[in-house]
């Protein structure tokens, strides 16, 4: 995979997760970094998490944003009322326990990517955050200063990241959560994390992406895994891929689909995801055409072993 041109960038910093927060999107996003840093968490040994795009760290879902826009009702609204098979009840395990957590009553805050990892690491463990919008790192600064595993800085996570990689600890995971307000994101992505990953091959990086436009989604991922398998010869069975999406994607008006790329996802989040995501479709679906793709190592048989279960 050649190197994008660097791309201009220009931080019109429009965009306010709160209008969002908790809607189907976060909850795949979400469910899925809190099973990885499960997964980390599982050994005695230190971790770090290097949060690029931290936003805010949580969201008061009775806010002007969220009320203005409840997208929340439709996705994390959805998942508290509903019943789930144990597969699926154990896939959203991690998750759900912190959403409990910081709900005793009824559902009012919602957890960004910075609460997921604050409330899942334990005391040995360090969580980076980066978040250009002045007003949001301040807001993260004051809600993590009593934290001292929680690191803000005010700056452009693209550009941090080569520097922060590889953390000390040798293990942990790197989100890259970007607003996708400019049309080159996928590039700005790339740029950042291919020299990132050259760095520290050995990191779980997790990158969300908007299946707004799905081709310039599939070429995004299409040119990584090449540039992965061909060039810094990694195995296939450490890219993953989850995407779903609730209606059908080529409908107009709002986010229809998005979903992660995982580069050395935990071992069995596959297995985990071939049974959440069937049921993240239906539970979220708000049309026809909705679905859902996960693309890893499994083989046809281990999906015919599962779907036997
Ligand atoms: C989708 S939100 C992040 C949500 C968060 N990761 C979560 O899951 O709760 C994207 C955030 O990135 C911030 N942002 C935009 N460009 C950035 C950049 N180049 N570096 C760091 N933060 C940036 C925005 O201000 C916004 O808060």
């Amino acid at each position: 995979m050649e190197l994008p041109p660097r791309p201009r960038y220009s931080p019109a910093m429009n965009y306010r997760h709160a209008f969002h927060a908790g809607n189907f999107a976060d909850v795949v996003k979400h469910a899925i970094l809190a099973l990885c840093l499960d997964h980390l968490g599982s050994k005695d040994k230190p971790y770090r998490v290097i949060d690029t795009h931290a936003g805010i760290g949580a969201y008061d879902l009775t806010s002007d944003e969220a009320a203005r826009s409840p997208e929340w009702v439709d996705g994390i609204g959805r998942i508290l009322g509903a019943d789930m098979p144990d597969d699926v009840a154990a896939a959203l395990k991690p998750y759900l326990d912190l959403l409990a957590e910081m709900n005793p009553g009824a559902l009012t805050e919602y957890p960004g990517s910075p609460e997921i990892s604050a409330r899942i690491a334990r005391p040995m463990d360090r969580i980076q955050l980066c978040e250009l919008h002045e007003a949001d790192s301040r807001t993260l600064e004051r809600r993590y200063a009593r934290d001292g595993r929680v690191k803000v800085e005010h700056r452009d996570g693209y550009k941090a990241l080569t520097g922060l990689v590889p953390p000390k600890e040798k293990r942990g995971l790197v989100l890259i959560d970007p607003p996708f307000e400019d049309r080159d994101e996928l590039a700005h992505m790339a740029a950042a994390v291919m020299p990132a990953l050259k760095k520290w091959p050995t990191g779980t990086y997790i990158f969300w992406r908007s299946l707004k436009n799905l081709w310039a989604a599939d070429r995004f991922d299409n040119g990584l895994t090449e540039w992965l398998i061909t060039e810094q010869g990694f195995e296939p069975e450490k890219i993953l891929r989850a995407d779903l999406w609730i209606r059908d994607l080529a409908s107009e008006g709002k986010l229809a689909g998005a979903g992660v790329m995982i580069i050395n996802p935990p071992w069995q989040l596959e297995e985990k995801l071939l049974a959440l995501l069937p049921w993240l479709a239906e539970t979220l679906a708000q049309g026809d055409g909705y679905g859902w793709r996960l693309d890893g190592g499994l083989t046809e048989e281990d999906v015919e072993e599962a779907d036997a279960d």
